[in-house]
């Protein structure tokens, strides 16, 4: 209609997953409009912890630099310090998200990106700004009230918050990335397991100068267990930094079952003085709020031309920290897909793989994340502490693990079990790097990652349809490059070797004859790229003149083990099914 707002997306919401849907848009020109319910981006530190596919998916839209120049960088991450508060006993250590010498070896072949922790403070506004310098329309305090939807389109009806005026933007797809209590996914009726608020929090943001505290043992989170550190909450209470080491997040939980607690400055005072363990310690408040755990999940993410992404579609508490990460990485999934399909290049039944393929990880991280939260008991439970215990006998009981006597050493021996627990929330490299995917745009062969080490705490490589393609570096004389740096956000990448030729003229041939963009590149001695340290040879799984079918978001299409009679029939085939073309 005359003077309606046209689109071709329409992206709801500016947190992690909208932000990132918007900024992919805009990278692969698709003209997208994002609007958001309030006047700017997040207001509060929320998500920090930001794991290295992220971080590689920052680095493919070029803005690695910028995030990791606002972020904290990963050595001062990781000395996790479980205590009785911070200037008090310690209980344990444990060295997570990478930085134990043995798991730092894991991190760096794994991956050309660093883990770091950037809090949402500063992640959304470089999300939002790249996104629209790159094209997006981004609209503040901009309020979704409802859509239409037919086989032609969405009508969505939003809200200028500053004039109260309703309208309408036309677009021809919608996301809704709207967050943990999403209109969208509540009009979609998208099914769901599980159950929300299950337990109680409160986060309290404060400053207060702790360097000399904790310097000596830098990390983003500081475990405490004192009376009622098991109420509620995340696990225990916990004190994360935010700025290193002069701004900081409580996490403190209270009992869902009764009225919620009121906390006015003077009681968040109290809880920041008792958890830091010093009563006259200088602190200014800067912000509390009550928030509920989830234990939810959604089973399908979409319904026509709308999609959900993010906390819209999986809700759960931030042990791990994989809310922020599972969303962007929801909207990379989805955003190119979408691209393929308004450009004309593949058919829209490949849309539905959007929930073929997230549905699944929605599941594994809520309950991932779920399950290392409880697991906080084993720790409690090694102390000898239980619930609704006086704090005189907690206080006995942790004493107790000093003593020279049997049940001394059993305590001190059982923490060491329970510490070793808590690696599958700190240092579940297998949970971040190795998400799979089985679609009807995934060739199987059959295979899947192997490897006899724990899937959860131990990425595989693999490059079986379905899995992520494997890091190596190669390039050049002067330029060190990462194989998924050759692979681009924008195309289909065609990888194969020396003797592998012919599969990149095949590649030319395929991309001309289904005006789809594919890039060949063929590893070897003067060619696109050299085996610099041949790992790549190590880690392809095919042999020299096999081919990878890279997707766009760098998951692995389709493969062939050599070279086939017809190197053109066979990828034509291939991409055919990937662009859901029959
Ligand atoms: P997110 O909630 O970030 O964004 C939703 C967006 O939708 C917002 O931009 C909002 O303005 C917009 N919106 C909502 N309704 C709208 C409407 N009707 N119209 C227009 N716009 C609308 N995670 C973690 O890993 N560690 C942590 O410590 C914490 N801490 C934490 C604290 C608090 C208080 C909260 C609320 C959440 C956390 N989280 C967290 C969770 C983490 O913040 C979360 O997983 C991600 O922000 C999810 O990103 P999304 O983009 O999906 O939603």
């Amino acid at each position: 209609p005359k003077g309606a707002i046209e689109t071709d997306v329409l992206v709801v919401g500016s947190g992690p997953a909208g932000g990132a849907a918007a900024l992919f848009l805009a990278e692969l020109g698709i003209p997208a409009i994002m609007i958001t319910k309030y006047r700017y981006t997040a207001n509060t530190p929320r998500a920090h912890i930001t794991n290295q596919r992220t971080m590689e998916i920052m680095r493919d839209m070029g803005i690695e630099r910028q995030v990791e120049a606002e972020a904290t960088e990963h050595a001062q991450c990781g000395d996790t310090v479980f205590c009785t508060s911070i200037n008090g006993e310690e209980i344990g250590r444990i060295l997570t998200w990478g930085v134990h010498p043995a798991r730092q070896a894991d991190h760096t072949l794994a991956s050309p990106s660093s883990m770091c922790d950037i809090p949402q403070t500063y992640l959304e506004p470089i999300l939002v700004q790249n996104a629209s310098k790159r094209g997006t329309h981004t609209r503040f305090s901009t309020e979704y009230i409802s859509h239409k939807q037919d086989d032609k389109g969405v009508v969505a009806t939003v809200r200028d918050r500053l004039t109260g005026e309703q309208y309408e933007i036309h677009a021809k797809y919608m996301i809704g990335a709207d967050g943990a209590r999403s209109i969208i996914a509540q009009e979609l009726a998208l099914p769901t397991i599980g159950k929300m608020d299950i337990a109680g929090s409160m986060n309290i943001t404060f400053k207060a100068d702790l360097a000399a505290h904790v310097s000596d043992r830098p990390s983003v989170l500081y475990w405490v267990i004192q009376p009622g550190a098991n109420i509620g909450g995340i696990g225990a209470g916990l004190v994360r930094m935010v700025r290193p080491w002069n701004e900081w997040l409580i996490v403190w939980g209270y009992d869902i079952s009764k009225p919620p607690p009121s906390i006015d400055d003077e009681a968040a005072i109290g809880i920041v003085r008792s958890l830091v363990g010093i009563p006259d310690l200088d602190v200014e408040i800067t912000g509390r709020s009550l928030w509920g755990n989830n234990e939810l999940y959604a089973t399908h993410l979409q319904q026509g031309r709308v999609f959900c992404a993010g906390d819209a579609i999986h809700r759960h508490p931030p042990s791990n920290g994989l809310g922020s990460n599972t969303s962007i990485q929801d909207s990379y999934n989805l955003v190119w897909k979408i691209a393929q399909v308004v450009k004309g290049h593949a058919d829209p039944s490949i849309l539905e793989t959007y929930s073929t393929e997230r549905a699944p990880v929605a599941k594994q991280i809520v309950t991932r994340a779920n399950k290392s939260s409880r697991e906080f008991v084993h720790l409690f439970d090694a102390l000898g502490i239980r619930p609704g215990m006086a704090p005189e006998d907690m206080a006995k009981e942790i004493e107790e693990r000093k003593a020279p006597t049997k049940a001394g050493a059993k305590k001190r021996a059982d923490l060491v079990t329970a510490m070793d627990l808590k690696n599958y929330e700190f240092n579940a490299h297998g949970v971040e790097m190795g998400q799979f995917y089985e679609s009807d745009i995934v060739v199987s062969d059959g295979t899947r990652p192997k490897g006899d080490k724990d899937a959860d705490l131990y990425y595989r490589v693999s490059t079986s349809p379905g899995a992520r393609l494997p890091h190596a570096w190669v390039g050049s004389r002067t330029n060190k490059v990462s194989t998924l740096d050759l692979a681009k956000y924008n195309t289909y990448t065609l990888f194969t070797g020396t003797t592998g030729a012919a599969w990149a003229e095949a590649a030319k041939k395929v991309a001309a004859e289904l005006g789809v963009p594919l890039t060949a590149v063929i590893i070897g001695p003067q060619q696109t790229a050299e085996d610099l340290y041949y790992d790549w040879a190590r880690q392809r799984e095919v042999d020299e003149d096999g081919a990878l079918l890279v997707r766009p978001d760098k998951h692995i299409a389709w493969r062939s083990i050599s070279m086939a009679k017809d190197p053109a029939a066979e990828l034509s085939g291939a991409l055919k099914k990937v662009l859901g073309r029959k």
